[in-house]
């Protein structure tokens, strides 16, 4: 089930209009530029016409609220699997960047709506920078964002990319469904950016920092602090390498 638009303002936005008048699991939103573009912690995601891929997928698990996070670990490495095929090396940055040579590649934000007896529906929002070129970026994140076609040096066919990832997206979000979500962990880490390395994490005001020991089974990072304590953060901002 396929919507595509030229131009929205946030196909997140438009997926949940159309997730409230009862569009069904695996609807696909998918926008040609955005001009609201929402990115994690209410920044904005500069998502120009021609360069990217800027959709949202509606599904509706019946699952505990408690276990929407894995949905978005187990996207991030959905998309990895997909960038691997290029003979790319992505890595995972908590909870779900997922980067090229240490910079952001794609971005993927989570909405969801619930009530009493659970999830009504979750929206994937996915957004991947493919042909853009570094000049492409807004001044802001040049320095810390990058492309498919940056990183590989050839001109991706977007379509074709957006099919294979769908496609493992689909077969990993079934797995997931059928079994639980430990493969997925394992996936997840085997990716992880700056395991073993001491990072810094900011979760509202308060910033921790300790080394980065992967994630547990709810998907929540696990920060040993320099008192030899672990702890596990539900949700944050990860700083690698932080001075
Ligand atoms: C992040 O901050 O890393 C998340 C970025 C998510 C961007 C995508 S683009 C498609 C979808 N629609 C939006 O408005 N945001 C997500």
């Amino acid at each position: 089930n396929y919507h595509f638009y030229h131009s929205l303002g946030s196909s997140n936005d438009t997926a949940k209009h159309l997730a409230r008048e009862g569009a069904t699991e695996g609807t696909v939103v998918l926008a040609e530029e955005q001009n609201a573009g929402k990115g994690r912690l209410g920044r904005p995601w500069h998502s120009p016409a021609g360069l990217g891929l800027y959709f949202s997928l509606i599904i509706r698990p019946s699952i505990p609220l408690a276990l929407a996070p894995q949905v978005t670990l187990l996207t991030a490495v959905s998309i990895c699997k997909t960038l691997e095929k290029l003979d790319l090396e992505p890595t995972i940055k908590w909870p779900n960047d997922v980067l090229l040579e240490g910079k952001k590649v794609c971005g993927i934000l989570t909405e969801l709506s619930a009530e009493m007896d659970g999830i009504k529906y979750l929206i994937i929002g996915i957004g991947i920078n493919v042909n853009h070129r570094l000049q492409d970026f807004p001044d802001s994140v040049a320095h810390k964002a990058t492309s498919i076609n940056i990183v590989s040096g050839q001109e991706i066919d977007r379509v074709l990319f957006l099919n294979k990832l769908l496609i493992t997206l689909e077969e990993d979000y079934r797995h997931w469904l059928e079994q639980d979500f430990s493969p997925f962990r394992q996936e997840w880490l085997q990716r992880a950016a700056g395991l073993g390395e001491k990072v810094r994490v900011l979760t509202g005001t308060v910033e921790w920092t300790g080394r980065l020991e992967g994630i547990d089974d709810m998907g929540a990072l696990l920060l040993r602090n320099e008192a030899g304590e672990l702890q596990h953060l539900m949700s944050g901002e990860v700083t690698l390498r932080p001075e």
